[in-house]
């Protein structure tokens, strides 16, 4: 081959290197992956942008772009968020967001809508008003705790179990007051709360069918009484409520709905739920001071 023209192919070859040298796109990243908004909020788009940066051209946080989704109605929306390197590399990344009904601090389960869990047999699954359990679905390994008859699932009963000695051994007051349920015991329970105590405390503390962790099998109340107001505020202030507090994480049991994270959880406090996630997990929890939905969602 002529000199000349293995220059030009050599120039080339340079010219077309130096135009793709850049074929990585920038990272992206939102501070979350789901959120909820009021019906008809006006959406902050950027809030949810943490940063865009590219090895090349550097920071393009402010030139994240995203698509815009209708508050105007009920239901679970997606937000895209895109950015573009100089070299048209693009990145995308998608933000849930539940458009939900308030009351008060509170979702309405009623109007919510819900995902159904993929996974409700692993310990760890998210269940609230707005993940719900496979209809039909019950667990297979029940067994009864350590004190009445109540039902717990095997795994979380042998923690329990562990739990309860270990409260008792220290002269703490402890009793189950409930445990499992079933779907149709959950519905009753909706039922008669609205009924009793209107459908505000039902939306406060009462799960709406298929989306209790009871009826997983993973979940106890329980109580330094068996007496009156069992499940009441004062539980927090027992021995108990502060043995849960302190110690609950280590047999794998967290405080499911806590004072200062109500919005998140979207019940009202319960110092008395405890749910069973696996030590692991739990301690995670416990170390970070987030609930699962935090966990899970950012
Ligand atoms: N009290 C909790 C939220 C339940 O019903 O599962
Ligand atoms: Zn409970």
């Amino acid at each position: 081959m002529k000199k000349w023209k293995m220059s030009i192919i050599a120039a080339l070859l340079l010219l077309t290197g130096c135009q793709t040298s850049d074929q990585q796109a920038p990272v992206l990243t939102l501070s979350k992956s789901r959120v909820q908004v009021a019906l008809n909020e006006k959406i902050d788009y950027s809030t949810y942008i943490l940063k865009a940066v590219d090895d090349v051209d550097g920071d393009l946080t402010d030139q994240v772009t995203h698509s815009e989704i209708d508050t105007t109605s009920v239901g679970k929306k997606v937000i895209h968020y895109y950015v573009e390197d100089q070299s048209g590399n693009q990145s995308q990344q998608d933000l849930t967001v539940d458009v939900v009904e308030y009351v008060g601090d509170l979702i309405n389960p009623i109007t919510a809508q819900a995902d159904t869990v993929e996974n409700p047999e692993d310990v760890t699954v998210l269940v609230n008003k707005l993940h719900e359990i496979p209809e039909g679905w019950k667990p297979d390994d029940l067994e009864k705790v350590i004190d009445c008859s109540q039902q717990l699932r095997k795994e979380a009963n042998e923690a329990y179990t562990r739990f309860y000695q270990a409260a008792k051994a220290q002269g703490i007051d402890i009793y189950t007051i409930s445990a499992y349920r079933e779907p149709e015991t959950q519905q009753l329970y909706w039922d008669n709360s609205v009924k009793v105590f209107g459908e505000e405390h039902a939306i406060q503390y009462n799960a709406y069918p298929r989306r209790s962790e009871h009826e997983l099998g993973l979940s106890v109340d329980i109580s330094y009484t068996t007496q009156g107001d069992r499940l009441s505020e004062k539980v927090a202030d027992s021995p108990l409520g502060r043995f849960i507090v302190s110690d609950g994480y280590k047999y794998g049991f967290i405080l499911r709905y806590p004072q200062d994270k109500v919005r998140v959880t979207g019940y009202s406090y319960e110092p008395w739920h405890i749910r069973y996630v696996g030590v692991e997990l739990a301690t995670k929890l416990h170390n970070e001071n987030i609930t699962l939905e935090e966990y899970y969602e950012g």
